[in-house]
């Protein structure tokens, strides 16, 4: 943390505490590019990333966010060469084991949402049980989103509810909107309201394609691994500049 992030410690004054996002989803983007803007390999930007989103949680705590979704790896992310995704998966792997301690302390409550399956046996099972001994947890709902793509979410939840109605168990008259979320990996957790994605690239790549229907998207022109308290400040106040209409006038 750089000595300027510890000055915020506490919520800056210009921010508004009543009018926070409740939910703040993130796609950690350009860990490699820092890397490489460096002349170091691109996975020394993955495990730096580590540490921007340690201090970002620790944040959202200090500043009373109750909620951070990341996007740790995507349904396309194994497309990537063999060793970064290998490398990926053992980070997680010892990354969630490292801070399982601190994660109690600190009060927060881990959650993954994605195809878990595909996922290596040994990293499933720090997952589970993670989620398991954090479960009552209350300070911070942190969830992960590995393995995860929005479209194989919604047919993931198309396929539970037709086979609902196959059984006879639901009318297709009955599958509303709140029945639907129901069925996603996310069910439980309200949408986002800021979507902060770092880089500078201005798309979604498939991240929360349900949930993020109103969510206010702010992108930074930074790397993940330079995502301080400061970026995350500025990404606060540009949310609180703006009007959140939903259709209205
Ligand atoms: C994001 O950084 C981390 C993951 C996708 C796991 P990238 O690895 O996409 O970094 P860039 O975008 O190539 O710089
Ligand atoms: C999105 O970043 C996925 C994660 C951050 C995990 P990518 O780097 O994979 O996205 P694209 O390829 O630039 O769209
Ligand atoms: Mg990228």
């Amino acid at each position: 943390m750089t000595s300027q992030s510890t000055l915020l410690r506490s919520l800056p004054v210009d921010l508004d505490a009543h009018r926070l996002p409740c939910h703040v989803a993130t796609i950690m983007d350009g860990n490699g590019r820092w890397a490489q803007q460096r002349g170091l390999p691109r996975f020394m930007g993955h495990r730096a990333g580590v540490d921007t989103l340690k201090d970002l949680l620790r944040c959202c705590k200090d500043w009373g966010i109750a909620a951070l979704t990341v996007y740790a790896f995507s349904t396309e992310n194994w497309d990537r060469p063999r060793d970064e995704v290998d490398f990926l998966m053992t980070l997680f792997e010892m990354v969630l084991h490292r801070e399982l301690a601190e994660m109690m302390a600190e009060q927060v409550r881990v959650r993954f949402v994605g195809d878990l399956d595909c996922l290596p046996a040994s990293l499933q099972a720090e997952i589970h049980s993670a989620m398991e001994i954090t479960a009552a947890n209350t300070a911070v709902q942190f969830t992960v989103a590995t393995n995860y793509g929005g479209r194989q979410e919604i047919l993931h939840a198309c396929r539970r509810l037709a086979e609902e109605v196959q059984a006879g168990r639901l009318l297709p008259e009955q599958i509303d909107e709140d029945h639907f979320a129901q069925h996603l990996y996310t069910r439980g957790l309200a949408d986002p309201d800021l979507l902060i994605r770092t880089s500078g690239e201005q798309r979604l790549s498939n991240y929360l394609l349900w949930q993020m229907a109103y969510t206010e998207i702010y992108v930074a022109d930074v790397m993940w691994p330079d995502f301080n308290r400061q970026a995350f400040h500025l990404a606060l106040k540009s949310y609180q500049s703006r009007d959140r209409r939903f259709g209205k006038v």
